[in-house]
């Protein structure tokens, strides 16, 4: 996805992410840290940070001699974030909007890149992680978290009809490749880092379910990627791809929102320049 667009869905969806942050997106991002383990006084940069899920127990972590920098393009999650970060008295901790691909950072090179849920939307998946790995000092840590197997997919087989009802031009885009297919079981994760030169590479696997009622499935919904594809619809076709993906939910029998994840870490070798 280019980066402008990633922007502006999240800035839609912002609300709605705001309301899946206690229950999912914090929960997951500190076992990301559990696995990446920042270390008091490091340096982290975390991509596509959102609205700090990560970020923010990466700066507990890493105290305040250390420095965690959250970049991601969506501003209405920053300001989430910055909201928490500020509450929870943490200075060491900046987001900035911006693309994480092109940000010049001011703490590079860093001791650990994390990337939560963020790499599968960058335009090249190789090439756009080779570019965060570029941002890491030699012998430095990088983590990445994605979706396993199975996560999300009767949601976006609820959704994806529900929207191509409304949107027939979406259905391609949908059902187009997944980026995050060459990433989605332990072995293909551990695969890519190793293939990315990153060394020592462990894959930890979260199962993480939650209760889905019909009203939290419709605000996860629309508070991520797919809220994209709402933007510009009028709010009856709105409320038509409400009842549809409702009643596909229903004759699925979907009640739990699969979020189980892959948190996969690796390490630049100390004496080879980064990949
Ligand atoms: C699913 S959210 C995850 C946010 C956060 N890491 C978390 O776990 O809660 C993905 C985020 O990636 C951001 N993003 C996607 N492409 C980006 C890019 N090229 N530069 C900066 N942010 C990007 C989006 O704006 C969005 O906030």
């Amino acid at each position: 996805m280019e980066p402008t667009a990633a922007g502006a869905t999240f800035n839609a969806a912002a609300p709605e992410f705001a309301r899946w942050y206690a229950r999912l997106w914090r929960p997951l991002g500190e076992l990301t840290v559990a696995v990446s383990r920042p270390r008091p006084g490091e340096r982290v940069f975390d991509a596509c940070c959102g609205s700090g899920a990560s970020a923010v127990p990466a700066a507990h972590a890493v105290g305040p001699s250390g420095a965690v920098d959250g970049v991601d393009m969506a501003g209405a999650l920053l300001d989430q974030g910055r909201a928490v970060a500020s509450a929870e008295g943490l200075a060491q901790l900046t987001f900035t909007e911006s693309d994480v691909l092109t940000w010049e950072s001011p703490h590079s090179p860093y001791d650990l890149v994390q990337c939560a849920y963020g790499v599968f939307f960058l335009p090249d998946l190789n090439s756009g992680t080779k570019t965060l790995l570029s941002r890491l000092r030699p012998g430095g840590r990088f983590a990445v978290t994605v979706w396993g197997n199975e996560a999300m997919r009767s949601l976006l087989a609820a959704g994806m009809p529900a929207i191509a009802s409304e949107r027939p031009a979406a259905r391609t885009a949908m059902s187009g490749n997944d980026p995050s297919a060459p990433l989605r079981t332990p072995a293909k994760l551990r695969a890519w880092l190793e293939q990315l030169g990153l060394e020592r590479v462990s894959v930890t696997e979260v199962g993480f379910r939650q209760p889905l009622h019909p009203d939290d499935a419709w605000e996860f919904l629309i508070g991520a990627a797919l809220r994209g594809y709402l933007v510009g619809l009028d709010s009856a076709a709105v409320e038509r791809v409400r009842e549809r993906f409702l009643a596909n939910l229903a004759e699925q029998g979907t009640v739990t929102l699969d979020a189980d994840s892959l948190i996969g870490l690796g390490h630049l070798g100390t004496t080879r320049p980064s990949p």
